[in-house]
C-alpha cells in the first residue's frame, strides 16, 4: 500500500522511547477548574488504553461520554462510571473494520437526535497481518483511516455534529473533533494514488510501514476536513485538531508473534507512559479554552508542531477526499446507497 517511517516494530519502539524526554510545553495549561459540565463526547476505542483512560477523564469532568467500542459491554461503561463517579456513560457496540456498522452508529445518534459536542478519533490497531473486512477492504485501512472518514461524514452530513457546510446548520458552539494519530507518520512516503485502498497481504514489517503511512493518510485528511468544514479564511466553524499522545503503555501489540509481543510489553511495561498520563493532552483539547475555536493543530503529547509537510498539501487532501468517496462508494457504503438501502 506505501511505505511507512520505520523497518520493524523493535524502531519504532525504541524511536518512542527518545520521544519521552522533550519538555511539555502546555501541560501546566490543564488545570483541574476545566470542566465539561452539560457537553457530551463520544470517544471510539474507549475498551482499552489510550481510549479508556480519555473516556474515564472526560466522566471525572462532568462530560456525557458515548463510548463507540467493539468489546468490552457493559463491563468497561461500568469501570469508566465507577472511576469517575459520573453515571452519564454510555457504550455503543461498533466494529469500525465493518463501515455498516459504521452507518448504524451514526444512524443511531442520528435518530436519537445526538448533538455531539467532542468527538474523539481514537481507535487503531497494529495488526500483525493483512485481514479482509466486512466489505473486503483491508481491516486495518479501513480501521485506522477509512472508518474515521465515513463516521466523520456521517455525523456533518447529519447534523449530529453542528455545522454550516455539510448541514447547513445556523452558527453555534464549535464543536472539536479531535483525531488521535501517531508522530511516526512523519517521514512516510507520499500517498500511492495507484494502490490507495487496494487490498495487499503484509507480515510484521509491513504492518509497522502501513501504521505510520495510514496514519499520514489520516492527517491529510484531517487537514482536508478542516478546509472544508472551514471554508471561510479565519473562520471556524467546526475545530478539527490531531494529537499523537506519544509512547503509551496499552494492548496495542496484542496482536503481534508471541515472542516480540513479550518483548515489546516488556519495553512498554517499563518505559512508557501509562494511559492516564497520555490522555491528558487530548482532555486540553477537548476542555480548554486554549483549543476553543482553533483547528488544524498538532500536539505531539503536550508540544504543539507541525505534522508532516506533506500532510498540508492542498492538490493531495482534495484527491485524497476524492478518491476515499469513490472507495466507500465501490463497496456500497458511501452516503447515497446506504439512503437507497434503507429505504
Ligand atoms: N500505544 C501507543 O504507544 C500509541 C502511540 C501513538 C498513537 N497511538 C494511537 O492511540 C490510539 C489508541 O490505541 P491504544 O494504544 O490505546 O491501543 P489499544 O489499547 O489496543 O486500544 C485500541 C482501541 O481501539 C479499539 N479498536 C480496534 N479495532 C477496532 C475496531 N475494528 N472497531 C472498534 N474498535 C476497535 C480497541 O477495541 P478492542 O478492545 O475491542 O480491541 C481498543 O478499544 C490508536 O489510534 C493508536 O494508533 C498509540
Amino acid at each position: 500500500m506505501g511505505r511507512g517511517r520505520f523497518d520493524n516494530p523493535v524502531e519504532a519502539a525504541l524511536t518512542g522511547l527518545k520521544d519521552l524526554f522533550g519538555r511539555q510545553a502546555l501541560a501546566e495549561r490543564l488545570t483541574d477548574d476545566l470542566r465539561l459540565e452539560g457537553r457530551t463526547c463520544l470517544v471510539t476505542g474507549a475498551s482499552s488504553g489510550l481510549g479508556l483512560a480519555v473516556a474515564t477523564q472526560l466522566a471525572q469532568r462532568g462530560a456525557r461520554v458515548l463510548m463507540a467500542c467493539r468489546s468490552g459491554i457493559p463491563e468497561r461503561g461500568e469501570q469508566v462510571k465507577a472511576a469517575s463517579g459520573n453515571g452519564a456513560v454510555e457504550m455503543l457496540q461498533v466494529d469500525l473494520s465493518d463501515l455498516e456498522q459504521v452507518h448504524r452508529l451514526a444512524d443511531t445518534l442520528r435518530d436519537r437526535g445526538e448533538r455531539l459536542d467532542v468527538v474523539v478519533e481514537n481507535a487503531g490497531v497494529a495488526a500483525p497481518r493483512a485481514r479482509r473486512s466486512a466489505q473486503g477492504l483491508e481491516a486495518m485501512f479501513v480501521t485506522n483511516y477509512l472508518a474515521k472518514f465515513l463516521l466523520l461524514q456521517r455525523l456533518l452530513h447529519d447534523g449530529t455534529l453542528r455545522n454550516q457546510a455539510f448541514a447547513g446548520q445556523e452558527a453555534g458552539a464549535i464543536a472539536r473533533v479531535i483525531v488521535i494519530s501517531s508522530d511516526s507518520h512523519q517521514g512516510a512516503a507520499a500517498i500511492d494514488w495507484e494502490d490507495f485502498g487496494r487490498y495487499r497481504e503484509f507480515g510484521v514489517n509491513g504492518a509497522i510501514h502501513n501504521y505510520s503511512y495510514f496514519k499520514l493518510i489520516l492527517n491529510t485528511w484531517a487537514t482536508e476536513l478542516s478546509r472544508r468544514v472551514n471554508p471561510s479564511v479565519g473562520a471556524v466553524d467546526v475545530s478539527i485538531n490531531v494529537m499523537c499522545p506519544g509512547p503509551v503503555d496499552t494492548n496495542i501489540v496484542r496482536d503481534a508473534p508471541v515472542l516480540l509481543r513479550g518483548f515489546l510489553r516488556g519495553v512498554f511495561k517499563v518505559f512508557f507512559r501509562s494511559p492516564e498520563v497520555a490522555a491528558r493532552p487530548v482532555i486540553l483539547m477537548a476542555a480548554s479554552p486554549d483549543f476553543e475555536g482553533s483547528t488544524n493543530r498538532y500536539l505531539h503529547m503536550f508540544n504543539p508542531k507541525r505534522m508532516d509537510e506533506k500532510c498540508y498539501d492542498g492538490a493531495a487532501g482534495a484527491e485524497l477526499w476524492r478518491r476515499s468517496e469513490a472507495l466507500v462508494a465501490s463497496v456500497g457504503c458511501d452516503l447515497a446507497s446506504r439512503e437507497r438501502k434503507v429505504g
